[in-house]
């Protein structure tokens, strides 16, 4: 049997940061993966360029049962200090909308950086692991797998969500609270796109590849980006970033022209004369097929002058409030995170141990915090995981 201090399930984001944390502090880490290959997540995030955090964090950019819980470790460990990270290994980067910051050149920067801190911390890391079994003996947590048994003071849970199977996720975090008794919250994808009901997507399937800034809203959320038609629905951030509060069974409303109040262009342009057709003129502000999908023909047909009040309050309408009901998402297959998972309420925000698991953590995806699109989801692996690194 191998004895270490530390064990940490996980090579990703956040299991990396706590060992090299853990290893800093002199404790003996040993990073367990089933994966052939450290951070395969980092590798794929931000188109190949990692978001690897934002200038701008704030809590109302997570959502979580209990919205207090992050505030403490992103207080703690913020973008700042990664930043110094990025800066110390002299990686270049760049910034894009929204406070959100990239690599210029290679997502695999940032992993290169966090295995070289890993293994100058003596942090062991062990890939294509597959634990079989954990049991908690004395004060120890013994692990079973493919490749012999292992016993640590302290275990660390660092296994992520369900997004993307394809790259080694699985429920194993899920099943070790639970194990432990721990509450796990219900999981669903998030940051993920809309799938439409069948007659819709007969619809709009032909509009697949138009994108167009606007502003999607429900009850509880709008964000203002760029909605992306794809021919199995729709897509873009604007969308990504709903759905992460989108409920099945309800409708979303969307506001393509959202710079424009259509209603008094139209009844100025009426008052000046203008003699177009209304199709003539809304395929000056919106994409000619997207017009053709949304208004009724006879309505378009219509000379501006012959419109009433009331037609040109339904158009628009139309445009300004398009409502949609996503027949649902494309799942974890496409997701870029999952919301839910194990509850914070069982977990210190100090140190992100079990309340009543002594030496047993979780932290980063895996727990029920899930940040918005735009790096918010690395900067909370990084803040969870050093928190706990200074712990274990
Ligand atoms: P992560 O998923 O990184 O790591 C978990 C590790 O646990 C993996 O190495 C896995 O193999 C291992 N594991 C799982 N089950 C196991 C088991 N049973 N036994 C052993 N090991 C096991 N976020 C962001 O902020 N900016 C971005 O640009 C992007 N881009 C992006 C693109 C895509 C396509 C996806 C899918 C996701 C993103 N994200 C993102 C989200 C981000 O990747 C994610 O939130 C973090 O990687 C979470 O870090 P964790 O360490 O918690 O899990």
């Amino acid at each position: 049997m191998t004895k270490t201090d530390v064990i940490i399930i996980g090579a990703g984001a956040s299991g990396l940061m706590c060992a090299i944390e853990a290893g800093k502090r002199g404790r003996k880490v040993l990073v367990l993966d089933h994966a052939n290959k450290a951070g395969k997540k980092i590798l794929m995030s931000g188109g190949g360029r990692c978001n690897f955090t934002n200038y701008s964090i704030e809590p109302d950019n997570f959502i979580s049962h209990n919205p207090h819980f992050c505030i403490s470790a992103l207080n703690r460990y913020t973008q700042w200090d990664f930043l110094a990270l990025i800066d110390r290994y002299q990686i270049p980067f760049h910034e894009r909308e929204h406070g959100q910051l990239f690599c210029n050149d290679s997502a695999k920067d940032i992993l290169n950086m966090l295995l070289t801190e890993c293994h100058n911390a003596g942090v062991v890391i062990q890939l294509n692991t597959d634990i079989t079994d954990i049991e908690r003996i004395g004060d120890s947590f013994i692990l079973a797998s493919n490749q012999g048994r292992y016993s640590c003071a302290s275990l660390v849970v660092a296994t992520g969500g369900l997004s993307i199977p394809k790259m080694g996720a699985t429920a194993f975090g899920y099943k070790i609270a639970e194990q432990f008794g721990i509450k796990v919250w219900p999981t669903r994808a998030g940051l993920v796109p809309f799938t439409l009901q069948p007659d819709d997507k007969d619809t709009f399937s032909a509009l697949s590849g138009i994108a167009i800034p606007c502003v999607v809203s429900n009850a509880r959320q709008r964000f203002r980006e760029n909605m992306l038609f794809t021919h199995r629905g729709l897509s873009g951030p604007a969308i990504l970033q709903l759905s992460s509060y989108w409920q099945s069974g309800e409708a979303v409303t969307i506001d393509l022209l959202p710079d424009t109040d259509l209603a008094q262009v139209l009844k100025t342009k009426r008052q000046q004369k203008v003699k177009n057709t209304l199709k003539t003129i809304l395929d000056s502000y919106l994409p000619k097929r997207l017009i053709g999908c949304l208004c009724a023909e006879e309505l378009l047909a219509l000379s501006l002058q012959d419109c009433s009040d009331k037609y040109i309050a339904l158009v628009a309408a139309q445009l300004h409030q398009w409502m949609i009901k996503p027949n649902g998402t494309e799942g974890y297959r496409t997701a870029e995170v999952t919301l839910g998972g194990v509850d914070c309420d069982a977990i210190s925000s100090k140190t992100m141990a079990s309340k009543a698991v002594p030496n047993l953590y979780f932290v980063g995806e895996v727990l029920d915090v899930t940040g918005w699109l735009g790096g918010y989801n690395f900067q909370w692996a990084w803040s969870s995981a050093w928190c706990a690194g200074q712990y274990v």
